[in-house]
């Protein structure tokens, strides 16, 4: 067979939606994957060393290419996949601009080792600075090896530029999770300084997101499928319950491609509408195939965005279609998400009477006295070391605005009386009235406290378990966790790796139970994800934070009188009583000269 690439032409080429093609590691991931994959590969392996910023190397055993191909793969323009401006309305392939290989061998090292099956050498060239620096035949397997090194050497603006190593690590596996979500059939791998993150077998399509998200995703998915002559959709929704409040597993492949689409994401949403809460997100998978003349992928340099030439039709369909399997699948009715339990309020039994409390005021109390009582309440008089505390705490802007000043002072209390309201609020007596607590954002604050004080302490009050829980979880959160490990122990969780993205729990922090530890760490593990986008705090306090969220008493939850009395006491003990700490109020109090004022007085 004789040689495939071409240049293209300038007229060609200037129609191409030029940009910065590589901005991170990802990128180059990226677009070697879709090279290989473009190249018919059924194997394909990535290995990525410090992030992928030392090296990175994709290896796949497709079409390989010529040597005279392989000699000016790397020019820009240079392509086998289009010729003609017509071919660009008209994209089968993943690549099609010819410029991938170009803008990597500009800011790195590049090796190149390329065989087709027909010929008995492959080809080895090495590029430095765009320039191929050595060629010689080489003795390779069927396929293409392209490793990269030392990505950025000539930039450095570009290389200061990139995020952490997490960070970086986290956008290597989305673009590879990406391409192997859209190539089912596909084996594919993926190593990260000689651990195997994946190792992916050919499949479904639902053999292989199982494979990347865990096994307990194969209960959550719900089919899609439909057919018509502008569009074909497949692929699966998530069930409304397992909806996130991070916008995680959300994908959309257009012909096998990964784009961002925010219209079309509206369809889905939309659909999904009364079935899950408003600041919930589904997961999909969603698979759309159309004609390539209908679409049009060349408007954007890293190819992500779409134009439809029937846009609102395909937004009709795939919102039809979803509502289709929701209905298909019974999950439609089942649900009632307008019942509220914590607004349930038993019916008094026949014959009971309702018991009216009984108040003991001190009328002479003067809460501006700080000196009046010993109360443990007192503990939580706002002194000046406080009201400093508070004011740095709620610095961030975004959080001041919500914040309104503490318009009481908590007073001491002789005989709290503690009683629950609706299963939501605790009312109780206080010197100069009563005071009302929100015992959810209470019993946020005091967690919150106490975590951060484990946190800052390097405390360890694990709580031992007898049996000990194993849960696999998807690779990028099982990342999370080991990134994470030491201060995920302060906070009393004993965990352990277990072979691959698997976890052993032997401990929990004691406000928690073994049972729960699975769902505890992934409701830990999405707030914590959320609060880095929304609040940006610090990762210490964002892990306190996430895990008060998570362990909080919650509305419509019935408490007995000793808890309500501790939870009291506890709140006052907190340096900052008065906010839950994303800052919202955890009490409100009523004077009695309100009350009197009320009923006239
Ligand atoms: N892994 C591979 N196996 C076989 N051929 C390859 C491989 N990678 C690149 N090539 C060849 O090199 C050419 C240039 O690759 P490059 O990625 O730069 O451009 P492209 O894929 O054509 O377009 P795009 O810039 O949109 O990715 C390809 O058209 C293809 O012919
Ligand atoms: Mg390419």
């Amino acid at each position: 067979m004789s040689d495939i690439i071409k240049i293209l032409s300038e007229k060609v080429a200037n129609q191409i939606a030029a940009g910065e093609v590589i901005q991170r590691p990802s990128s180059a991931i990226k677009e070697l994957l879709e090279n290989a994959v473009d190249a018919g590969s059924t194997y394909i392996q990535v290995i990525v060393k410090d992030v992928g910023k030392t090296l990175l190397q994709i290896i796949d055993n497709g079409c390989g290419m010529s040597a005279n191909d392989a000699n000016i793969c790397i020019e820009r323009h240079a392509t086998s996949k289009i010729q003609k401006t017509d071919d660009l309305f008209n994209i089968r392939t993943m690549g099609f601009r010819g410029e991938a290989l170009a803008s990597i061998a500009a800011i790195a090292h590049v090796a190149i080792k390329t065989k087709r099956k027909e010929d008995d050498l492959g080809t080895l060239i090495n590029i430095e600075g765009s320039k191929i620096i050595e060629k010689e035949p080489c003795g390779c397997s069927d396929g293409t090896s392209v490793a990269v090194k030392n990505l950025f050497y000539n930039v450095p603006a570009r290389r200061n530029f990139l995020k952490s190593n997490p960070v970086e690590m986290r956008h290597v596996i989305d673009e590879f999770q990406r391409i192997a979500l859209a190539y089912p059939h596909i084996k594919f791998s993926l190593i990260s300084n000689d651990a195997e993150l994946f190792q992916l077998k050919e499949g479904t399509l639902r053999q292989r997101i199982v494979a990347v998200f865990g096994r307990n995703y194969n209960q959550r998915l719900v089919p899609v499928a439909e057919e018509t002559s502008l569009v074909k959709i497949s692929g699966f929704i998530g069930k409304p319950e397992y909806a996130k409040k991070t916008r995680g597993e959300q994908f959309f492949f257009v012909n096998k491609r990964f784009i961002k689409n925010g219209y079309l994401h509206h369809a889905v949403q939309n659909a999904f509408q009364d079935l899950i809460h408003n600041d919930c997100h589904p997961s999909y998978f969603l698979f759309l195939d159309s004609d390539p003349r209908s679409i049009d992928i060349n408007i954007h340099p890293t190819k992500t965005e779409i134009k439809f030439e029937n846009d609102r039709s395909i937004y009709a369909m795939l919102h039809a279609a979803i509502k289709q399997s929701l209905g298909k699948y019974n999950i439609a009715p089942m649900l009632d998400f307008d019942k509220e339990p914590s607004f349930d309020i038993p019916p008094l039994s026949p014959g009971a009477s309702i018991k009216i409390p009984d108040v003991k005021l001190d009328t002479t109390y003067n809460p501006f006295d700080v000196n009046q009582s010993s109360s443990p309440l007192n503990k939580g008089m706002p002194t000046e070391k406080n009201k400093v505390k508070w004011q740095d705490l709620y610095k961030s802007e975004k959080v001041t605005q919500r914040i309104p000043e503490p318009d009481v002072l908590i007073t001491t209390m002789e005989e709290k009386k503690p009683s629950q309201l609706h299963n939501r609020f605790i009312i109780s007596q206080i010197k100069s009235g009563i005071i009302v607590i929100d015992q959810h954002n209470a019993s946020e604050r005091i967690l919150y406290e106490k975590y951060l004080s484990s946190l800052e302490k390097n405390n360890q009050s694990i709580q031992k378990q007898l049996f000990s829980k194993t849960i696999e979880m998807p690779p990028s959160d099982f990342e999370l966790i080991m990134e994470m490990q030491d201060e995920i122990t302060s906070l009393g969780f004993d965990v352990r790796e277990f072979g691959k993205n698997t976890l052993v729990i032997e401990g929990v922090p004691s406000d928690a139970s073994i049972e729960e530890a699975e769902e505890l760490l992934e409701k830990v593990l999405e707030q914590f994800k959320l609060n880095i986008t929304d609040i940006r705090v610090e990762k210490r306090d964002n892990l306190a934070r996430s895990l008060a969220k998570s362990l909080s008493i919650k509305p419509g939850v019935p408490l007995e009188k000793k808890e309500m009395t501790a939870l009291i006491d506890e709140l006052f003990a907190c340096d900052m009583p008065y906010y839950s700490p994303n800052g919202y109020p955890t009490i409100t109090t009523m004077s009695i000269e309100d009350l009197n004022k009320k009923f006239g007085r």
